[in-house]
């Protein structure tokens, strides 16, 4: 039977089977420690010329980093191994025997790596980053369905563009054009309807024109919508998931965390509440530092890592003019200069993790939006429906995947936060 590493700690004095990879390999004198990987963790197994038979021995000198093998042996707690238990090796068989494999243990260049992300996956961090992730993932719908949401997936291929035209991806469909989508926000404004709390998560397509450190062209994307939920109530909400979700990492990923070298006390700070400004507060700070900058102006990255620079947690930033955001914001009804519109800039300089509002809910004004974005009515017309049967207050925001990941591991660049990263110019593999 097979054991799992990350379970190893429950065999101690046992006999085990482990089925994984050679991570790394080291000799002193007549004892051979081999790194075992089997995708849930990394154990050493010690090899002694006088407790195991010569052949086990030779085996071990033999094989190379990254041979498939499966090893029996059994389980040591010694707190000087990693990991503080190691396996006394009985059995060593190799499944194969790997010839040059390319990234060895030193340090690689970022061009040498990401042509070679299948096999980098592979490396202790990209183990750890794409753990976390996973946590993350499970984190966010945990607390969502524990509150009553239902998970409604929306589609891939879309007619219509949700965040603006600059950035779609044209898809041939049978002859016309459809787009892949930027956002499953306007089909979750009709299935709220239907389902009261509902949330879709999936991959999103922006055609992004700049290489930057937190876009991707593929990026997933978090995207609750509330029914009858209006702006105040949906930055609480935000707070809660963060809050929640961030603990739960701190909780079950430590490990990974320490793995990748993470400063921890920057997260443990994430409590609520969460500082908020409107925009015009966010420009004022920014234009302490940048003269350049203007009302009106929208926020770059410099920007945001200005903003976040004030605060030692999440910061939300709140209407925005109406001009910056997409024709579904719904203006403010006291001023309608600004929309309900909230962005959370996350600390640390990750800058924008969380964009969302409340809706546009009236029939006439969206029809208006529509002309002014120089939107064609036809494509949205089963969403503006949505304004003629029962039109209802709603909000909702989409949270991106790679961008919280890259900052909850403290990451530079997204491009290692999802598995096979997709950037301009870049698709292979
Ligand atoms: O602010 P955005 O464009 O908002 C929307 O798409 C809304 N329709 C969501 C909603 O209300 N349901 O994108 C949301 C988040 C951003 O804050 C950012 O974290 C991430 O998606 N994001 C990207 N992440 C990686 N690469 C890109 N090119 C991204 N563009 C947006
Ligand atoms: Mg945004």
């Amino acid at each position: 039977m097979q054991t799992y590493i990350q379970d190893i700690s429950k065999y101690e004095g046992k006999e085990v089977t482990i089925k994984g990879w050679l991570y790394n390999k080291r000799s002193s004198g007549k004892v051979r420690f081999i790194l075992i990987r089997d995708g849930t963790g990394i154990v050493q197994s010690v090899i002694t010329a006088n407790q195991t038979c010569p052949e086990i021995f030779e085996i071990a000198d033999r094989v190379t980093q990254e041979s498939s093998l499966i090893l029996t042996g059994v389980v040591r707690k010694d707190p000087r191994a990693p990991g503080g238990y190691e396996i006394v090796a009985k059995k060593l068989q190799i499944i194969q025997l790997t010839k040059d494999y390319p990234i060895t243990p030193k340090e690689h260049s970022i061009e040498f790596l990401l042509p070679q992300r299948h096999l980098w996956l592979r490396s202790r961090k990209q183990f750890a980053i794409m753990r976390i992730r996973h946590q993350l993932i499970k984190a966010c719908r945990d607390f969502l369905d524990d509150q009553g949401f239902l998970c409604i997936d929306c589609p891939i291929l879309t007619p219509a563009s949700v965040e603006g035209t600059t950035t779609l991806f044209p898809v041939d469909y049978y002859g016309d054009t459809v787009f892949l989508t930027q956002s499953g926000q306007l089909y979750n404004e009709a299935t709220v309807a239907a389902l009261g709390r509902v949330y879709c998560f999936g991959p999103t397509f922006r055609a992004e024109k700049s290489k930057t450190r937190r876009h991707l062209t593929e990026f997933w994307m978090l995207e609750p919508e509330i029914a009858y939920m209006e702006l105040e109530e949906l930055i609480s909400l935000i707070e809660d998931l963060i809050v929640y979700v961030i603990g739960e990492v701190l909780n079950k990923r430590r490990a990974e965390l320490a793995i990748l070298e993470r400063d921890i006390k920057p997260l443990e700070k994430i409590k609520k509440p969460f500082p908020r400004i409107t925009y015009q507060e966010a420009v004022e700070l920014i234009k302490k530092e940048d003269k350049s900058f203007r009302y009106g102006d929208d926020f770059g990255a410099p920007h945001e890592t200005i903003i976040s620079k004030n605060f030692d947690r999440p910061v939300f930033v709140h209407h925005y003019p109406v001009g910056l955001k997409a024709f579904y914001m719904k203006q403010d009804p006291v001023n309608p200069e600004f929309s309900l519109s909230v962005d959370m800039i996350g600390p640390e300089g990750y800058g924008e993790l969380i964009g969302g509002g409340q809706r546009e809910d009236d029939y006439d004004t969206l029809v208006k939006r529509l002309k002014e974005k120089n939107l064609p009515e036809e494509p949205y017309r089963w969403y503006l429906d949505l304004r003629k049967y029962g039109t209802f207050p709603h909000s909702g925001f989409g949270l991106g995947l790679e961008r919280t990941v890259a900052w909850i591991c403290g990451v530079r660049h997204v491009r290692e936060t999802i598995a096979f990263p997709r950037m301009l110019e870049k698709i292979y593999p």
